[in-house]
């Protein structure tokens, strides 16, 4: 019987044993894994390779007037589709004549076949204002 119990007892250190090796490289490869995804960069750093694009892409960062248009805008006003006053244009020139804040609050709201913001629900008041000037600069 004693016997017995040592060889158990042999056997059960040798479950540990092997058990808390086991552990022990999982535990490397926990830390490789979380390594591999919380590695640092800074902005501007070169090893962060574009990792900053996405995010401003997403908003919030600031946007020019032209990403603005071409992302935005482009898809009507670059054609004229629905009767959109058409880019590059003297199309512009007749709209401009309202005035800047007229322009801004009809595009804000929406105004015939132009829906409200142009469809850029996450552009901001100045996002809208920019692209619009740089239509009638563009226009001109
Ligand atoms: C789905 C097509 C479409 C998109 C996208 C679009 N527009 Fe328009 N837009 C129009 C049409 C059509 C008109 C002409 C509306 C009218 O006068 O009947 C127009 C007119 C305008 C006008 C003139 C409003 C006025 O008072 O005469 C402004 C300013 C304008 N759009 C700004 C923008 C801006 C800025 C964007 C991008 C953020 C944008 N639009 C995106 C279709 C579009």
């Amino acid at each position: 019987m004693k016997k017995i119990t040592s060889a158990l007892a042999a056997l059960g250190l040798g479950l540990a044993l092997s058990a808390s090796v086991q552990a022990t490289s999982n535990d490397e490869a926990v830390v490789e894994r979380i390594k591999a995804v919380g590695s640092v960069c800074i902005e501007g750093d070169d090893s962060c390779g574009g990792a900053a694009a996405p995010a401003a892409a997403a908003g919030g960062a600031a946007r020019t007037p032209e990403e603005v248009y071409n992302t935005k805008c482009a898809a009507c006003h670059a054609t004229g589709a629905a009767g959109a006053p058409k880019y590059g244009t003297p199309d512009w020139a007749d709209r401009g004549s309202k005035g800047m804040d007229t322009l801004l609050s009809n595009a804000i709201n929406g105004i015939g076949g132009m829906p409200p913001r142009g469809l850029c629900m996450d552009c901001s008041d100045d996002d809208l204002k920019g692209a619009i000037q740089h239509m009638l600069d563009g226009s001109k």
